[in-house]
């Protein structure tokens, strides 16, 4: 027993000790603050998020680039072929969700896209700049170019197909009727239990379920929604609407975006149920 503890007590120190490493080389690299807002921005307008996650000229260095980023940063975690099996993996979370997915396998988790698409360029460096708490550093310092770079990384030599570079889910604005509002929350109340988030989630939100597996067959528990800290795909109203179209992908949690086709709108009502739960 006495074994066990002092081997987990060096994981954890060598979990701390990546991180820390981790995150003074990324912090020595450029910083650049070029804008690339939440994913409201990004996909209202087509040319601008088509522009945004298109080639560029000199996309082949910025791969060599990412490489360098990814063998220094990611690797522990990630594993060299990025399939989710880096050393520092396993203690991650051995026998439930998350552990880091498999990249090869092309189901990722926090997209703007439909359900089973792949990511667009920008989700990637949305993950990877805000991170993922508690399981994810976030790489901020690293720039917007270190982040597109290690991005361009992944989907070159693990996803090796090309992004989409648009979206058909409808980011509609948050404005007008459907800003916050008491009525707003009391439609969302209904809206969750006509479309059964209650089955997974719990009448209350605190989590019901204790059933459920990812694709890899590792258990899986539906977010509490009462507490904001343990979203992995972001809490601020856009990132939550965004949650709700499109499902994270290899996980219970479908996609709704069929279901609000044409009324996006009401989506927002949604939103301010579960951030009504949260007292916010
Ligand atoms: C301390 C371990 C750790 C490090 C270091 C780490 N990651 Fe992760 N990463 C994870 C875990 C765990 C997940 C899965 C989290 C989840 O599914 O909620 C993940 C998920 C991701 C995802 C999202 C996949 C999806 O399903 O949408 C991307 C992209 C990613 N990591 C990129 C990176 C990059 C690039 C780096 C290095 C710059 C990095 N990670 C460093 C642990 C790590
Ligand atoms: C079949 C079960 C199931 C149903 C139905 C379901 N969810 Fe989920 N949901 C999950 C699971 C499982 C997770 C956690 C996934 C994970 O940790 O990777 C989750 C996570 C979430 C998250 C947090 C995402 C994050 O950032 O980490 C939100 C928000 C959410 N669900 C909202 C909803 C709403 C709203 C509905 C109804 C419209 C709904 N869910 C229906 C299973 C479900």
């Amino acid at each position: 027993m006495c074994t066990l503890i002092k081997t987990l007590k060096r994981i954890s120190l060598l979990c701390f000790t990546i991180v820390l490493m981790t995150s003074t080389a990324i912090r020595s690299q450029e910083m650049d603050h070029s804008s690339m807002g939440n994913p409201t921005d990004e996909t209202q307008d087509q040319d601008t998020m088509e522009k945004m996650n298109g080639n560029r000229d000199g996309d082949e260095m910025a791969v060599m680039k990412g490489k360098m980023i990814f063998s220094m940063s990611c690797v522990y975690c990630h594993g060299s072929r990025g399939e989710g099996d880096g050393a520092a993996s396993m203690f991650l979370g051995p026998y439930s969700h998350p552990r880091p997915n498999n990249f090869t396998s092309g189901i990722f988790k926090f997209r703007s896209t439909e359900s089973g698409e792949l990511p667009l360029l920008s989700d990637l460096m949305r993950t990877i700049r805000e991170g993922i708490p508690g399981y994810m550093p976030s790489f901020r310092n690293m720039g917007e170019e270190g982040l597109r770079a290690v991005a361009l990384y992944i989907a070159k030599a693990f996803i090796q197909a090309d992004l989409p570079t648009t979206t058909s889910i409808k980011y509609v604005k948050h404005v007008g009727p459907y800003i916050y509002s008491p009525q707003s929350v009391r439609r969302g109340e209904i809206l969750y239990g006509i479309m059964k988030c209650n089955e997974c989630h719990g009448a209350d939100g605190k989590a019901g379920r204790t059933d459920l597996r990812d694709e890899r067959k590792l258990m899986v528990h539906p977010i509490d929604l009462t507490r904001q800290e343990t979203f992995g795909n972001g809490t601020s109203h856009e990132d939550i609407y965004r949650t709700i179209m499109t499902g994270l992908d290899g996980t219970p949690m479908p996609g709704y975006s069929d279901l609000f086709k044409g009324e996006e709108d009401s989506a927002w009502d949604l939103v301010h149920y579960i951030l009504s739960l949260q007292g916010r």
